[in-house]
């Protein structure tokens, strides 16, 4: 079929539901829902058999729901209508909750059901609940749907009974430091991260508060500030406190805690841990590293996979002492929802925003990065696995590709691509790293057409080299097991020689440094040059500004020569 995805942003979900529907054979096309006109042209260009909307922040026109089937995927069950679904499943603490596919009608998400799927809540971020149960129960609906819809037979019914949940008011996460609860007020930011966070202030200022996290041990004057981490702020509560990850304040964008409020801040008691190791109870850690098996695991949780200068050179200690640890295999999880995504774009737009050089913050970022990467590459007293359980983006799949092996979650997605970013050329040192792996012709085609990869398209193209369980659960227990059947394997020692010997042999032939300086050149004209696309395209994305058009490489109907079939 033709199938046309009717979408705000091509975010992950739309990536997964992209690929999925390619697998299945589908001819798939995006377009970006920019305007009511932009829509219509789109549908009489593709005539598609299908549309799908998967993420939509506005009604579809009836002049195309009333001539196509237009199929919409709401995050909430049955009968439950509104444009909060997720964020008042959090705050209402349901135990289940599910996604419906239904054809978009007059009243906003009272149409037929085509398809549904129900999954288990989790104490977690409404983003983080996206990225998983979300988008997998999502995923499962729209294939069901497709596949009914392509049936012919299939007649969808209107929920028996329905509700409609209005927008959620800031009134109605309003925290209250001197009566919530710890649990209450992680519920409360929970419901609003990644966006719009809640309404609130810190040290008197009004901010918007993300990336809460439960502290086990330290107290405090409920509602003062009273101790800081790193990037993050503690803040007592009635009977404990919480750890406040990311703050945006009026004007600005959001950034870490204790850059947001730096003057704030710098008065404030640190608390920092005393090693890498992983704390015995929950508190604030973005670095943590444990053992078993003979294996080491570090564990990297950067909010939403971004890595600033600092967190990269912080990043390259922790490895560089894991190194030292007497294990035989190192693997590096990175976060829950996302492995990593790169240079920190927030951090080095903050950098211009306060009178500084965006181009000098990109320049130490992409440093930081290629010193983190080199310090992976050139591990030598372990086998290095990066175990990809969230997804992975830009340099984020390249500093993965540094290790010797990667395994990769199914269902995880990946661009391992620059250009999305104003004609980024990227480093981390790709050129090395990724032709290697899947063959020059291949690297520059998965370079040029910037596409995203599913898990087992990743491990097809030779880019990854296994592709573990969808379930984070059984991920876990999987790697676990191999990670450790590594170690204990008796050829180990001869594998650890051949590839001292294969990485001698590839600097006799062309250094990594000549990698590095050959990418770092064409960074440097991308942050120093005259073409400021880069610095453009990171404006636009930090500021999340509307898209006005749907990039060529997705909008198949837009290409030159497309002739409707
Ligand atoms: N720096 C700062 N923030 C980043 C980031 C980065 N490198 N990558 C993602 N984010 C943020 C987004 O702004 C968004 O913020 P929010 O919490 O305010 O919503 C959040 O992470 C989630 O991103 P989103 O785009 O919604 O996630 P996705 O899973 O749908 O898409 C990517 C993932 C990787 C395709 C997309 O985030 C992306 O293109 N990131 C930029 C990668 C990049 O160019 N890095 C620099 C070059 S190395």
């Amino acid at each position: 079929m033709r199938i046309l995805l009717l979408t705000h942003a091509f975010n992950s979900l739309t990536q997964r539901l992209a690929a999925e529907l390619r697998q299945r054979g589908h001819l798939v096309s995006v377009e970006f829902d920019i305007s009511d006109a932009v829509t219509e042209e789109a549908a009489a260009l593709f005539a598609p058999d299908l549309i799908v909307a998967p993420y939509l922040r506005r009604a579809i026109p009836a002049s195309v729901w009333q001539r196509f089937v237009c199929l919409i995927v709401h995050p909430g069950v049955v009968g439950d209508r509104g444009p909060s679904a997720l964020d008042w499943a959090i705050l209402q603490q349901r135990s289940e909750w599910g996604v419906t596919v239904l054809q978009a009608e007059t009243e906003m998400d009272a149409g037929p059901v085509w398809a549904s799927a129900r999954f288990a809540m989790r104490d977690a971020s409404k983003a983080s609940l996206y990225r998983h149960e979300v988008t997998q129960a999502a995923t499962a609906a729209v294939l069901q749907a497709v596949a009914n819809f392509s049936a012919g037979n299939f007649v969808p019914q209107r929920p028996s009974g329905s509700q409609w949940q209005p927008l959620v008011k800031q009134a109605d996460r309003a925290i209250d430091w001197q009566a919530d609860s710890s649990a209450t007020v992680l519920r409360k930011v929970r419901s609003a991260d990644g966006f719009p966070g809640v309404a609130d202030t810190l040290f008197g200022q009004p901010c918007h508060v993300f990336d809460a996290w439960p502290e086990a041990s330290l107290r405090g004057t409920p509602g003062k500030v009273i101790a800081r981490r790193e990037t993050a702020l503690l803040r007592a509560t009635v009977d404990g406190a919480v750890w406040l990850g990311h703050v945006k304040r009026p004007g600005s964008i959001k950034l870490p805690a204790t850059l947001a409020f730096a003057d704030e801040a710098a008065s404030v008691a640190h608390a920092n841990l005393p090693d890498w190791w992983r704390a015995p109870a929950p508190t604030w850690q973005d670095i943590a590293y444990e053992e078993a098996d003979g294996v080491g695991y570090l564990a990297f949780e950067f909010y939403n996979g971004a890595m600033a200068t600092h967190q990269c050179e912080r990043l390259r200690d922790a490895l560089a002492w894991a190194k030292q640890r007497p294990t035989r295999v190192l693997v590096l999880l990175g976060g829950h929802d996302f492995w990593s995504n790169g240079i920190h774009l927030n951090m080095i737009e903050a950098a211009s925003l306060s009178g500084g050089s965006a181009a000098d913050e990109s320049w130490r970022n992409i440093n930081a990065m290629n010193d983190l990467a080199l310090e992976l590459i050139t591990t030598d007293q372990q086998i290095t696995v990066a175990a990809l359980g969230g997804n992975t983006g830009a340099g984020g799949c390249f500093l993965a590709r540094a290790a010797d092996q990667v395994w990769v979650r199914e269902g995880v997605m990946l661009n391992p691509h620059y250009k999305n970013m104003g004609n980024l050329y990227g480093s981390e040192y790709w050129s090395y790293l990724l032709p290697r792996r899947v063959g020059a012709d291949a690297a520059q085609a998965i370079m040029r057409n910037r596409q995203p990869l599913t898990a087992q398209g990743a491990l097809q193209l030779g880019l990854t080299d296994a592709c573990l369980s969808r379930d984070v659960t059984v991920f876990r227990a999987e790697l676990t097991a191999m990670a450790a059947g590594l170690a204990a394997a008796p050829d180990l020692p001869a594998r650890l020689t051949a590839k001292i010997e294969a990485r001698a042999r590839d600097e006799a032939a062309k250094p990594l440094a000549a990698y590095r300086n050959e990418e770092m050149a064409h960074m440097h004209r991308n942050f120093y040059g005259f073409d400021s696309s880069y610095h453009v395209a990171r404006h636009h994305f930090v500021q999340k500004s509307p898209a006005s058009w749907t990039p060529r490489h997705l909008a198949l109907h837009r290409e030159l020569g497309w002739v409707q079939p």
